[in-house]
């Protein structure tokens, strides 16, 4: 209830916490009708998870590796939420009207979501665009939205919150976005031998980035040069997009960049700065409890 009210404008909807200032209920009946086809490409993750960065690594791809018309388009405007950005959903919108996004320059349209499965607009559901979705390993995936619960004024802004309230949120998932376990497990098995899906984990990137992206452009069927990829692998890294002002969401109303950063640390293993013994063992039990037999696992170092 405490977390409840301290979310600006929350509405609860068929059981989720939806922050008023990213979306609404009636926003996300409207997104149902939004139709997509082979030209879209929806990024769909829990957040936290790296969205910014494969958002940066497929956009390089559909501008064809040209990093620096990229460097003149803010993140939000060629990659927009679709949940929080009006003109995607908006019947009124000639956005919309054209069923096409804000920015199309590139050789497709990149969105991304944050959306459940279950609530994906039904042409993404059915196949109609490819679907990216964005993993990371949850221990760092709980500890990176622990501070955007800082950084953001929709979700409150909320400088005080002590790690240790918290976890027990993340771990019941009564949270905004809902629960971890769900949203990417739903995922997981909406990909599996699913030819217009792929799964991508942040680990994976951080190991090999280049490799990731390869894989991605032949998803997406736009293979870049070698001397592309070379540029693009060096124009996605954590340090160009922290100073990257059209990638680092500096300068955005909705963010308060005093207490943290929205490019934080960037890295694996973060969770060992947070988690107590206690709290560890209680989370590796639930990941097991959730996991088992389902052929997925992490790597959380
Ligand atoms: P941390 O808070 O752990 O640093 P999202 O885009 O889904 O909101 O995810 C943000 C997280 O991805 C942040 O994690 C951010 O630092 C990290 N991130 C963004 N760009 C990155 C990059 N190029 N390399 C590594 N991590 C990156």
């Amino acid at each position: 209830k405490q977390y409840l009210e301290s979310i600006p404008h929350a509405t609860v909807w068929e059981g989720q916490i939806l922050p008023g200032g990213v979306t609404t209920p009636d926003k996300m009946k409207a997104m149902q009708d939004m139709v997509f086809d082979e030209n879209d490409v929806i990024i769909v993750s829990y957040p936290k998870s790296g969205t910014t960065w494969v958002s940066e690594v497929l956009s390089a791809i559909a501008y064809e590796g040209n990093t620096e018309k990229l460097k003149q388009v803010r993140m939000d405007e060629r990659v927009p939420w679709i949940e929080m950005d009006h003109r995607c959903w908006d019947p009124n919108s000639p956005v919309q009207a054209s069923a096409k996004g804000p920015v199309r320059d590139g050789k497709k349209q990149i969105w991304f979501s944050h959306l459940h499965l279950d609530y994906l607009p039904p042409t993404a559901r059915a196949g109609k665009c490819k679907v990216v979705y964005v993993a990371r390993n949850p221990k760092d995936n709980a500890v990176s939205y622990f501070h955007f619960h800082r950084l953001t004024t929709f979700m409150g802004l909320q400088k005080d919150m002590k790690w240790n309230d918290y976890f027990p949120l993340f771990c019941s998932g009564y949270i905004c976005v809902g629960n971890w376990f769900k949203h990417t497990l739903d995922y997981w098995k909406f990909t599996r031998n699913n030819p217009n899906a792929k799964f991508v984990v942040y680990e994976d990137l951080k190991k090999d980035l280049m490799g990731e992206m390869q894989s991605l452009e032949e998803f997406v069927g736009i293979p870049l040069t070698p001397e592309q990829r070379l540029e693009v692998v060096k124009h996605c890294s954590f340090d160009s997009m922290k100073d990257n002002k059209m990638t680092n969401r500096e300068g955005l109303a909705v963010f308060d960049h005093g207490e943290t950063k929205f490019m934080r640390k960037g890295i694996v293993g973060d969770w060992k700065n947070y988690f107590t013994v206690a709290q560890n063992e209680a989370f590796d039990e639930l990941y097991k409890s959730k996991f088992e037999g389902t052929g997925l696992s992490f790597e959380f170092e």
